[in-house]
């Protein structure tokens, strides 16, 4: 699907992050945006500071993505005032680190409530107006978390690896459709996902200036949205990981221990 002028477009956990970064790369290309997430005074301050489209006003949508109503309203106001929806990103998501037995059970819910079940609810309410015009394309941000799960982060890559799986089930569903689906696999990202709980941050993890841009992941995700690829990792060595892993998890388990170390893959078997 091309990416321009013409695109009627919705992003969640745009506020800052990897969302707002897709927000910034979409507005650039003239796109008119509908922008989710809770906090809506940096909502309102993005829409405002974005390049204006010339389909309309951009949107500012607060709203939980776990929450089913919210997301539902949202996502019709926008089709509804832009009169389609061409294009819908779930972004939003939280991440908390930590041994399975130490992890709160409100920390699992959490997670479960926003990566998971805000990804099936963004996804539900943005295939209505999509399949009724017999065109759009959806994306699901998933992590390289969602191809071979760290240690210390069961619960947030059992959340990503069920966006993986959903999002590959039901690009074929939409085979014929006009929608297609393309899931986008990100490494460590320079944002504030982190930042809440740094000190619990397991030693695998880098981040810091080992981070990538989140520019440079909203430039792959549009371009493989032109070019209606299935997936996207960004960097690419993280697309090497999911195959590593996909050929043998020992093989992966060999290559993250040599490259983050021991903590990455403490067993060995
Ligand atoms: N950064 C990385 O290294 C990395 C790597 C792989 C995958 N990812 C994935 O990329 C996505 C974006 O993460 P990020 O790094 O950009 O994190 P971030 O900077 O913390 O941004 C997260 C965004 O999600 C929104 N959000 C959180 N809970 C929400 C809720 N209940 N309803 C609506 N919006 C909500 C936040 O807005 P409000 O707080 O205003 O609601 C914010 O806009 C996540 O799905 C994450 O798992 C990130």
């Amino acid at each position: 699907m091309e990416v321009g002028s013409g695109t009627r477009a919705l992003v969640t956990g745009a506020s800052r992050g990897i969302g707002r970064a897709l927000a910034q790369r979409l507005a650039a290309r003239g796109a008119r945006l509908g922008l989710l997430a809770r906090s809506e005074t940096e909502l309102e301050q993005l829409t405002a500071a974005l390049p204006a489209a010339a389909a309309g006003p951009h949107l500012a949508l607060p709203c939980d993505v776990g929450v089913r109503e919210q997301v539902e309203s949202a996502v019709a106001r926008f089709a509804a005032e832009a009169g389609r929806l061409d294009l819908a990103i779930a972004n939003a998501g939280v991440a908390h680190y930590g041994p399975f037995g130490e992890l709160e059970p409100e920390l699992v819910e959490r997670m479960t409530r926003i990566n998971w079940l805000g990804t099936v609810w963004t996804v539900r309410a943005a295939l209505e107006p999509m399949l009724a015009a017999g065109r759009g394309h959806v994306v699901i941000v998933s992590s390289g978390a969602g191809q071979r799960a760290f240690p210390d982060a069961a619960v947030y890559g059992a959340t990503k690896a069920a966006q993986r799986a959903f999002g590959e089930a039901l690009r074929h569903e939409l085979a014929g459709t006009g929608v297609s689906l393309t899931v986008a696999y990100p490494g460590e990202i320079a944002t504030s996902l982190h930042d809440h709980e740094k000190a619990r941050m397991p030693a695998w993890y880098h981040g810091g200036d080992r981070a990538a841009s989140p520019d440079g992941l909203a430039d792959a995700v549009l371009d493989a949205v032109q070019r209606d690829r299935r997936a996207v990792a960004y960097p690419r060595a993280v697309g090497l990981l999911g195959i590593a892993h996909g050929v043998s998890p020992r093989l992966a388990d060999a290559v993250l221990r040599r490259l983050r170390g021991p903590t990455a893959a403490p067993r060995r078997d």
